[in-house]
């Protein structure tokens, strides 16, 4: 997987998506093997979006593997606001560093990135699109937790529209065997075109519900998403549909014993803190086992990681 770029889920085939799960188990174990393998190597964050487990996942992966990092996480402090384009900050970050990881607001970023740099791209985030390491760490908590990603009702709930984290891996599921899906929104927040037709053609068997309720004793994970509101046009709307759901201990009453919730996290109103304590709930397992599978991605796509 050396020198690859990683702009949505599909870019690595199956195999080499599972091949990353092993070796960050292999981390998660003991990560001495690789530890100082990416000794000299520099990878170069560029968020013009907020962020603070990507950014600190990523961050840290590459320290704990010996890397180092620079970058910014303000755009305000970087060219792009003297009106610098995007190619011209992507060509000088690859001429500094092995690696980019970019956050973008705009839909594209990460795959036009792509195509002006000389080094491998990670997309971190793009609009309302993509955010495929968000999706390597939800399987892979998805495969610990579940023992393995197969025969799974997956329900997702919230902003099924703008989440990205959603599109990535519902895509990513579709590959995986006698996978079912609940999208759970308002009628405004269903799930773009694009992830319904990427369904129907892979023959995955799906529905969109309004209720969160009529869903939960059927699922075998729950998926909950923030509204984002950064990406509404109106603040009317979003302070209207904000709150649709909220998944608290009389909801978490109707799921399964073996049920598990994930949340990419920031959670606002979403997931009522009660919900914490209850062993079901796995979203902050979640956020751990992103810094793993990022620690794996790394090393791959910079050819340290002896696979
Ligand atoms: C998500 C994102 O940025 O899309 N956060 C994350 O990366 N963990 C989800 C969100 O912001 O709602």
């Amino acid at each position: 997987m050396e020198g690859r770029s990683l702009i949505e889920p599909g870019n690595f085939s199956l195999e080499e998506t599972e091949g990353l799960f092993a070796l960050a188990e292999k981390i998660e174990n003991d990560d001495t093997f690789l530890r100082g393998s990416c000794g000299g190597k520099l990878l170069a964050t560029l968020f013009f979006e907020p962020s603070t487990r990507t950014r600190l996942s990523f961050e840290a992966a590459m320290l704990r593997l010996g890397g180092s990092c620079l970058g910014f996480a303000d755009p305000g402090s970087s060219s792009a606001a003297k009106g610098e384009s995007l190619a011209d900050t992507v060509r000088m970050a690859a001429s500094y560093a092995d690696a980019i990881v970019m956050r973008n607001p705009k839909e594209g970023a990460a795959l036009l990135a792509s195509r002006y740099s000389p080094v491998p791209v990670i997309n971190a985030g793009d609009g309302g699109h993509h955010h495929p390491t968000q999706t390597l760490t939800d399987l892979l908590t998805i495969r610990r937790l579940r023992g393995g990603v197969k025969d799974l009702v997956v329900g997702y709930c919230g902003d099924l529209k703008f989440g990205r984290t959603v599109h990535s891996l519902a895509k990513a599921l579709s590959r995986y065997e006698n996978i079912s899906m609940i999208f759970i929104s308002p009628e405004e927040l269903t799930p773009p075109e694009y992830i319904v037709r990427h369904l129907q053609k892979s023959n995955v068997e799906f529905r969109e519900i309004r209720s969160l309720e009529e869903a939960m004793p059927h699922l075998d994970v729950l998926y909950m998403t923030r509204v984002q509101r950064e990406r509404f046009f109106n603040e009317e709307d979003y302070i209207r549909l904000k709150d649709t759901y909220i998944l608290n201990e009389e909801k978490m009453a109707l799921g399964k014993k073996e049920l598990v919730v994930l949340h990419p996290l920031p959670r606002v109103n979403e997931i009522a803190v009660e919900v914490d304590d209850d062993p079901r709930a796995a979203y902050f397992k979640q956020a751990k086992y992103g810094m793993y599978v990022r620690m794996a991605l790394l090393s791959s796509i910079l050819g340290v990681s002896g696979a």
